[in-house]
């Protein structure tokens, strides 16, 4: 039995998490900072380290403790180093190579938005080969995978996330933070079809989101149509539902459009959505309406970042022959697509893919 460790601090939630055979999940502890973030409407770097430092052993000895695990029954420690904020990326890595060097155990690195695709695996048989929509606060982007170990980007977004625009769009509404949940609540009271915002690239060939434009023309429309700096018009109840429901729906409208256009471009055997986005309930009834049992979605705990979907792809990994050493760096920066096909090419080459080094 492989016993994984799994440690999630990428950007605000602690998260510890003890899973086995990569499916078997024995404990998740996950700490959120929405509080401590929530006065500057959006996560402070700084603040979030400094959190992760004072939240993660508490959350691993609850992880352990929670599913009745000693430390001598786990194999092997997984920890998210990209992409996501470099301090709090640096605060799980630390740890995991601290507890893998204390320990003798080998250290598998996790790409955090290839977690979030295989988080459905964590409650379903994933089918493959599997295309994955992964909509969070800090990314929009479409995975197509053969074996839930390597992924291949399709396409992502050029400028906001799809997360980011509900947050932003919740504090021009003031909904709240975290905006995503507010505007799914007060979506539930409105008419989506009373306002009709951009929906960018939802007709375009091209794999790519832009979501700037969508949370622009929000503003202006709560400011009156006037631009610059000049504080919203007060808006009723009843618009302010309109527009959160109206904006909800472009949103979803494009997320589906370029899912289905993945789909068609690469016939997989399943669909799977993940990220904190993937909790959106309108989202959620669409995608189901359009792709049917094909797709499998993750239940909330899973959608959000989590530190079980990370020991659960670090199991495969690790079956897969990757582990790394204790010099592994955090890498803030989402990987592109140049720069898969590239490692590719060196493996092909027979000289390994620069960081991961594959055993056996
Ligand atoms: O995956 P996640 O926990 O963190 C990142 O990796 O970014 O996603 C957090 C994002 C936030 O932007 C939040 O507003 C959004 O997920 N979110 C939602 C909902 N619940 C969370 N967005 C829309 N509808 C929701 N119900
Ligand atoms: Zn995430």
């Amino acid at each position: 039995v492989k016993t994984i460790l799994g440690i999630e601090t990428s950007c605000d939630e602690t998260s510890a998490a003890v899973v086995e055979e990569g499916e078997r999940v024995r404990s998740v502890v996950t700490a959120s900072q929405d509080d401590l973030h929530r006065r500057f409407g959006g996560v402070v770097p700084e603040i979030a380290s400094r959190a992760h430092l004072q939240a993660l052993i508490p959350a691993v000895e609850e992880a352990l403790a929670r599913g009745g695990v000693a430390r001598e029954e786990i194999d092997a420690v997984a920890v998210s180093f990209r992409p996501g904020l470099a301090g709090s990326l640096l605060l799980g890595l630390t740890f995991a190579k601290a507890f893998a060097y204390a320990r003798g155990l080998p250290l598998v690195g996790v790409d955090h938005l290839h977690a979030h695709v295989y988080a459905a695996a964590l409650e379903h048989r994933v089918a493959c080969p599997v295309v994955g929509l992964v909509v969070s606060g800090g990314h929009t982007a479409l995975f197509y995978s053969e074996d839930l170990v390597e992924f291949e980007l399709l396409g992502s977004t050029i400028d906001d996330a799809a997360g980011e625009a509900f947050d932003k769009v919740a504090a021009v509404l003031g909904l709240g933070y975290p905006g995503g949940p507010a505007i799914d609540r007060a979506a539930r009271e409105g008419d989506p079809r009373r306002f009709s915002f951009p929906r960018t690239f939802r007709d375009s060939p091209e794999l790519k989101f832009s979501f700037s434009g969508i949370k622009t023309a929000v503003r202006y429309h709560c400011q009156g149509h006037s631009s610059g700096k000049t504080p919203g018009r007060r808006m009723s109840r009843k618009e302010t539902c309109d527009v959160a429901a109206s904006f909800q729906e472009a949103v979803v409208d494009v997320l589906a459009a370029k899912l289905e256009q993945a789909v068609e471009r690469t016939r997989p055997a399943s669909v799977v959505i993940g990220g904190g986005v993937a909790c959106n309930s309108r989202l959620r009834e669409r995608i189901r309406g359009v792709f049917g049992g094909m797709v499998l979605i993750p239940a909330p705990r899973y959608c959000m970042d989590n530190a079980a979907m990370i020991a659960g792809l670090g199991c495969r990994l690790f079956e897969a022959g990757v582990s790394h050493d204790l010099t592994l760096d955090v890498d803030p920066r989402p990987v592109r697509a140049a720069r898969i096909r590239a490692a590719r090419r060196r493996r092909n080459d027979g000289r390994g893919t620069g960081t991961a080094s594959r055993a056996g």
